[in-house]
């Protein structure tokens, strides 16, 4: 993939987010409102009884596939194909293949051999309403049936394989799965970089959502240097997006975030937080979604919806 030139110069603080944005913050809200509810009308017809599927199993998936969430990743699959040229339409079925693969990583990561969480979307978790064997059975479903959905629904061939080839690698072995493994490998030590913290935050949340950029790219057809701009933002927004987590495990509500709060530290997880304290950990954040906002300028009026999700994952309260 050919590089794009990369951001000249990045600001600190929220002063070059705000500086172009031309997209109010109601504005964002009821866009992010109507792309949702076209993902989540998809993702119910994917789910749907159909011949050969355990009632039981179907009731599981669609429990926390239906139980909400911000739709975060499937809403930047859907702008990425947008600043790129692209139609919704065409991006709906990845945009689906991506939370199906994201909700399936919160259901394990709830898993009592994981970090053991009982509340997620608001909702008990997966295994304990089903128990442990379902919510792994019903995770396993939902991350085979997203790479049957873009295989099958996202066209031309050519792009359907890129699209998989894509997030095979984000959620797989180099990306989320080995960032869960080095996260729980991480839990308890006292000793930790922030190199290594970084690692483990780019790869158990920034690479899913970084291909989240590039299968809307790709599907509007876009070009290397755009895929590569689009997938720095990407990275940027994932990791500020991790850094936020982090940060409203410590002084959010589980009101507001729909899941246990204030449990990392309990659990002796390395998190910005801990390592560098909460201040250092808004301005990393803020400089993260600066430096996201650098590599779509290039899109102009295209990317300004781009612009404002990256405003949200920095302010947003769950
Ligand atoms: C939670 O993701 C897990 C992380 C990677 C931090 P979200 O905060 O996007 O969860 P939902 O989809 O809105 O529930
Ligand atoms: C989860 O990170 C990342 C995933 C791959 C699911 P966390 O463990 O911090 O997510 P929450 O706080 O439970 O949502
Ligand atoms: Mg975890
Ligand atoms: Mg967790
Ligand atoms: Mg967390």
């Amino acid at each position: 993939m050919k590089a794009a030139k990369s951001p000249s110069k990045v600001l600190s603080g929220n002063q070059l987010v705000r500086q172009n944005m031309t997209v109010s913050t109601a504005t964002i809200d009821e866009t992010c409102r109507a792309l949702r509810d076209r993902v989540n009308g998809q993702l119910e017809k994917y789910v749907e009884q159909a011949p050969g599927i355990p009632p039981r199993l179907q009731e599981a998936m669609s429990y926390s596939l239906a139980a909400g969430g911000k739709r975060l990743r499937s809403i930047l699959v859907l702008l990425s194909c947008e600043a790129c040229g692209g139609t919704i339409e065409s991006a709906l079925p990845a945009a689906c293949a991506i939370e199906m693969v994201h909700t399936y990583s919160l259901i394990h990561d709830d898993l009592p051999a994981m970090d053991n969480d009982d509340l997620r979307r608001g909702r008990p978790t997966n295994h304990v309403v089903f128990g442990e064997a379902l919510a792994i059975l019903a995770g396993d479903g939902l991350l085979t049936l997203a790479f049957e959905v873009l295989a099958r629904d996202v066209t031309p061939a050519d792009t359907a394989a890129a699209c998989c080839a894509d997030l095979a690698r984000a959620a797989g072995m180099a990306g989320m799965v080995g960032g869960q493994v080095a996260d729980l490998e991480a839990e308890g030590r006292t000793v930790a970089s922030l190199e290594e913290l970084e690692s483990i935050h780019r790869r158990k949340t920034g690479a899913l959502l970084a291909s989240s950029l590039t299968l809307g790219a790709r599907i509007a057809g876009a070009n290397n240097e755009d895929l590569h701009r689009l997938a720095s933002y990407g990275r940027c927004l994932g990791l500020a997006f991790q850094i936020t987590d982090d940060l409203l495990d410590v002084c959010g509500t589980l009101q507001s975030m729909g899941k246990s709060v204030q449990k990392d530290a309990s659990r002796g997880k390395l998190t910005y937080p801990s390592l560098l304290g909460e201040e250092a950990s808004v301005l990393r954040a803020q400089c993260q979604v600066a430096e996201a906002c650098e590599w779509i300028k290039h899109f102009g009026d295209r990317g300004r919806r781009l612009e404002a999700l990256a405003q949200f994952v920095l302010e947003r309260d769950h």
